[in-house]
């Protein structure tokens, strides 16, 4: 999983800022692998796994097991979408807060949510990010992209942290300029 993540980075960050690859290299990120335990539910309609939010570090890698689903994100046109397991091989990969700042938006950070099953137990889950002392910075200086502006300030991950355990989805609108 490790391998994987790093490796996922690599290429996010040579699509964000191609002409940096020194600085990617060394780039210092940590795993977290915490896994969510969704009993069976009798009642599935009156309960929710875990109510809508996005995550805070870069890539939440996901294996939802049982072939169970559980997650739901929200889409633009369709509201909430149910994310089927695709095999139990299939990880999904989806952006969290950290990617959704240093990109400057452009991979937005998913809303999601997960629901239980009448039925089976569920466990998902693993987080991939930067060390704590790490700074985020919008990265919005390659080739590319002359002319584009910062939409967030730099922030440091601990303080980033800091901001959402007391604000929540607020904390997006608490960086932006
Ligand atoms: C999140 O993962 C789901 C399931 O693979 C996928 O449909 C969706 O496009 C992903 N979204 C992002 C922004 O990563
Ligand atoms: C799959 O679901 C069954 C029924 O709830 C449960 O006994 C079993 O522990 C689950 N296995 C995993 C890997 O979650």
């Amino acid at each position: 999983m490790k391998a994987l993540s790093f490796q996922l980075w690599l290429l996010i960050l040579n699509y964000l800022q191609p002409s940096q690859e020194h600085s990617i290299k060394s780039f210092e990120s940590t795993g977290a692998l915490q896994l969510n335990s969704y009993p069976y539910c009798p009642n599935p309609n009156h309960a929710l796994g875990l109510a809508p939010h996005t995550d805070s570090l870069f890539l939440t890698i996901l294996h939802q097991t049982n072939n169970t689903k559980g997650l739901q994100i929200l889409k633009k046109d369709q509201g909430w979408t149910s994310i089927a397991p695709v095999s139990n091989d299939a990880l999904i990969v989806n952006v969290s807060d950290l990617l959704h700042i240093l990109s400057n938006g452009e991979f937005p950070s998913v809303y999601h949510r997960v629901l239980v099953d009448q039925t089976k137990h569920r466990v998902s889950g693993l987080f991939f990010g930067p060390q704590v002392d790490s700074m985020i910075v919008p990265l919005v200086s390659s080739e590319d992209n002359v002319g584009v502006v910062p939409k967030y300030r730099n922030v440091k991950v601990k303080e980033y942290l800091d901001l959402k355990a007391k604000h929540l989805e607020k904390v997006f609108s608490m960086i932006r300029f």
